[in-house]
Order: C-alpha cells, then structure tokens, then sequence
C-alpha cells in the first residue's frame, strides 16, 4: 500500500483547517485520556487538531493537501498510512487516533501497527447506530449517511480489535456542545443553518463523499423547513439543550 491509496483527503481537504477547529472540551477529554503519556504519535493527523502542545508529538498523515494545513510550529509530520507505521516497536507512549478510523483501508492492520508501537491507545470514532437514530439530520434528512456508515470501521472495528487480542478497551461519550468550534459532521447539531453552507459540509468527509443529488435534494428540505418554521416546531427540545450525545466516543485502549 502507498499514500496514494488514502488520497480521499487529497480530493476533499481544502479549507479543512478553516472549518475544523479543535473544539476546547474535546481538546481537554482527549488530553485527559492521554494520562501519563510524555510522547505521543498522532495517526491520520489531518492539519493538527487536538495534539496537546505539552507533551512530544509526532504526527503521521498520508494527504499533502492536509500536511500543508498544519500551522507553522507544529509537531514534526510524517507521511504515511497507519496500516505502516515507519517507528519501531514502543517508540512512544501513546497513540492518538482522531476521527480516522473509518478512513483506513485495513483498520486491523492499522489498528495492530498503533499497538505495535505504544502500549496504550486513545481513538474518537463513533457508534453509527446511535448517530442514524439519534442525530435529527440523518434520521430525518439524509438516513442514507446512517446506512453508508453501518458499513464503515468505527466503533465495532476497534471493539472486536480489543475482544480478540483480549486488550482493554475503556469507552466515554464525547458529548457535543452546542456551540462547537469542530465542523465534524454533528457540530453543528444545534445550528442547522450551517449545514446549509458548501464550505462547511465540504470539510464533512460523511457528505462530502455522499451522491450530490441526495445531498442536494436533503438540503432544499431543510432549507425549507427552516424558512416554514417546520424544523424549529419539530425539534423545539433539541434547540433547549447545551449539549448533545449524537456517539461519538472516546476510546482507551491498554494492555
Ligand atoms: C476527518 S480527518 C481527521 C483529522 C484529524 N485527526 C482531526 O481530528 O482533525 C481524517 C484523516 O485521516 C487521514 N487518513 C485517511 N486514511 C488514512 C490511513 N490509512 N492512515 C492514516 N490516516 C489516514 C485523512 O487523510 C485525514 O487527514
């Protein structure tokens, strides 16, 4: 395999460094989970997001077009895939893993490179169940994101992964805030207009991958409803709460 088999972000990564911010309370979960870590390997990195600035980081990332949305000054990066990892066995404390999972080729093998080369591993993914069932714009708008995602390796991948190398895997929701500054897919649950916008869903690897006509048809819907005051009627609780569990998950995994 080579990095030109992960070029997906090489096709969609422009402007990913203006809409996905690194969210603060994402920021110090995530940190928190890395414990007692000192050094950290940061696998499909993307430009940099939740790579904790106090502790020795090096991050590995197959698409140019991210690498060079990394700000100036930040970790040293690789290029590469996580199915091969360049670093010897337990080069670092910790591995991070952020919302990349579902992206990887071979999610086993990369998933056995990270425990190759650190005892304990922190991955974000999501649980796709609960994201079709409880997140009002695929239940309701575009439930064929919720199906496409059934099939991708996110929560399930990494829990078999631990179930059949009898390793410990930990589990935290990672509730969304309502004003969240990480354009992820669900960040902008409380701010439906947003989804509206192509800049925004361009950075939103789930849509942007998906059939223009059913994303195209999904928003007219939802622009309507929102001009009709259909949506705000609909979804008069969601709009009361801080913040949301729409499954995404923090995973710890050690030996
Ligand atoms: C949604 S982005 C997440 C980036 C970053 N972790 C963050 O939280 O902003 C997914 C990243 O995984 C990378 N990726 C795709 N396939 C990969 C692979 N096989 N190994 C490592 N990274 C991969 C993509 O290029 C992309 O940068």
């Amino acid at each position: 395999m080579t990095t030109a088999d992960n070029a997906i972000y090489d096709a969609i990564g422009s402007g990913y460094a203006n809409n996905r911010i690194a969210d603060r309370r994402w920021a110090q979960q995530i940190h928190e989970a890395l414990g007692a870590a000192r050094s950290v390997l940061n696998v499909g990195a993307g430009s940099g997001s939740y790579e904790p600035d106090d502790l020795r980081v090096v991050a590995l990332e197959p698409s140019r077009k991210m690498i060079v949305q990394r700000p100036m000054g930040s970790a040293p990066v690789v290029q590469g895939v996580a199915e091969y990892l360049p670093f010897r066995d337990g080069a670092f404390d910790a591995g991070l893993a952020i919302l990349t999972t579902h992206h990887w080729l071979d999610p086993e093998r990369g998933l056995a490179e990270l425990c190759r080369v650190s005892h304990r591993q922190v991955v974000v993914t999501w649980d796709p169940d609960w994201f079709a069932t409880r997140f009002w714009l695929i239940r309701d708008y575009l439930p064929q994101v919720g199906e496409l995602e059934r099939t991708l390796p996110t929560l399930d991948a990494v829990t078999d992964f631990c179930a059949a190398r009898s390793l410990q895997l930990d589990v935290q929701p990672l509730l969304v805030p309502a004003d969240c500054t990480d354009g992820f897919f669900g960040g902008y649950w409380r701010r439906p207009h947003a989804y509206l916008d192509e800049d925004i869903r361009a950075s939103m690897s789930g849509l942007a991958l998906l059939d223009e006509g059913i994303v195209e048809r999904a928003m007219q819907a939802l622009r309507t409803d929102l001009e009709t005051g259909a949506w705000q009627r609909r979804y008069s609780d969601v709009v009361q709460l801080m913040q949301a569990d729409l499954g995404y998950r923090l995973l710890q995994i050690s030996r």
